[in-house]
């Protein structure tokens, strides 16, 4: 019997990755859009509109938002979905400081409306909540499922909370639901607003002389970056278990962002101190300054374990972010994708990540 699932956040980065992937294995796929007066589904929009030949793809989209229970009730009753992926939230840290309230009701009562449906309308469904390593805010690394939570802004109070009632729903009610607890994760298609693809953009931008300075916060603060189509795949993987449980996502390696800046302009051939020049805007009230992950859980129950590491991680955004631009990449990237990969047609059929121009990347 085909699979069906909902996700919410489904053009947000992760959310198209993991559409791409449960359609590789064979699910029916229905998504969460926000209405926007623009158009907000860029990264599924290859999907929507695979080449001619193609048969019709099992991809419904519809509108709702999280801050409000009745399309999320409705969906639930009409779409009755095997497996949910709660990947919707206000999930910029630094706009958290500024949008406390507004993000208090979208990352954190969000889950707990879609909790409260499944629980209401009786439907079966297994339940997949977004949890974030921004959770351990001051918690001292490593950081596995033990380590205590000690949130850091107004984003991470709020996935605490529904990582806690995501708990508390599963231990009250005996619903099946999962906390990914994920530490941060890039790719080709991260918001440009994040660290890394600030980096990268500005980079491009810098070789194709329409940018010439790029004006960053804090450079001493680490992050256990990975690559985002490696880590939707455990998000289907948790909810793959007999039982459901909490499990820590992280490639166990932990770097300053300056550490990424040197890498990035480095393969670009740039000195990075000519370029970055300091703004206090970016510094955030309170910072997380080390996270590296503990996954040793995840590494034994799921048998998961990464296969993009920083270099190969700052190369594919770069390649990708240069081929968009219509620059020549150096390529090594794609070599990356590809031995660790291979190379296939249809990005959507495969878990094979796809560049921000929705093209396989590592096909020919
Ligand atoms: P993202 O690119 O910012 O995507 C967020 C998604 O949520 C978008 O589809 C966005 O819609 C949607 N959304 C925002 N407000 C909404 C609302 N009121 N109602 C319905 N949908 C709404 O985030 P991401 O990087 O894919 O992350 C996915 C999830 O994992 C998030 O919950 C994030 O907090 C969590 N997480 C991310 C990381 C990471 O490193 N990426 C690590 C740990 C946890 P629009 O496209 O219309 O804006
Ligand atoms: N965004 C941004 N912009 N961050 C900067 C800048 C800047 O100009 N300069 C320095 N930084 C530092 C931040 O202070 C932070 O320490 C680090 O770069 C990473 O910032 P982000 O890329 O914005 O990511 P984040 O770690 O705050 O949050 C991301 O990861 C979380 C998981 O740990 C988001 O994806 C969250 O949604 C996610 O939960």
């Amino acid at each position: 019997m085909t699979k069906r699932a909902l996700i919410t956040g489904i053009t947000g980065q992760d959310g198209s990755y993991l559409a791409e992937f449960l359609l590789s294995k064979g699910y029916e796929v229905h998504g969460m859009v926000r209405r926007s007066s623009g158009s907000n589904t860029q990264r599924i929009d290859h999907i929507l509109q695979p080449d001619s030949h193609l048969e019709s793809i099992p991809l419904t989209l519809y509108y709702g938002d999280l801050t409000t229970l009745e399309q999320i009730t409705g969906l639930i009753y009409d779409i009755r979905p095997d497996e949910i992926y709660n990947l919707g939230a206000q999930s910029d840290v630094r706009a958290s400081f500024d949008m406390p309230e507004y993000t208090a009701e979208v990352t954190g009562l969000g889950a707990v409306r879609i909790l409260e449906a499944i629980r209401r309308s009786g439907v079966a469904a297994r339940f997949y909540q977004a949890s974030s390593s921004e959770m351990f805010g001051g918690a001292p690394p490593p950081q596995n499922e033990n380590s205590p939570f000690l949130p850091h802004s107004p984003y991470a109070c709020a996935k605490v909370y529904a990582y806690h009632m995501t708990c508390n729903y599963r231990d009250g009610y005996g619903l099946y639901a999962s906390n990914g607890i994920l530490f941060n994760h890039e790719s080709p298609r991260r918001g440009p607003n994040f660290v890394t693809r600030k980096i990268t953009r500005a980079i491009v931008n810098i070789m194709s002389k329409s940018q010439d300075l790029l004006y960053l916060g804090n450079l001493d603060a680490c992050r256990d970056w990975g690559f985002t189509p490696e880590y939707v795949e455990t998000m289907w993987l948790m909810l793959q278990q007999d039982s459901p449980d909490d499990f820590v996502i992280g490639t166990g390696e932990s770097h300053s962002v300056r550490k990424f800046l040197e890498c990035a302009f480095d393969y670009a051939g740039l000195d990075w101190e000519e370029y970055v020049r300091f703004d206090p805007r970016y510094v955030r009230p309170v910072e997380v300054n080390a996270l590296l992950a503990d996954s040793s859980k995840a590494r034994e129950i799921l048998g998961w374990s990464p296969k993009i590491g920083l270099e190969e991680l700052v190369m594919i955004m770069i390649d990708a972010d240069m081929s968009a631009a219509g620059l020549d990449p150096p390529g090594h990237g794609y070599e990356a994708l590809r031995s660790a990969f291979g190379s296939q047609s249809f990005a959507y059929r495969t878990s094979v990540p796809v560049d921000n121009r929705g093209q396989a990347v590592g096909s020919e």
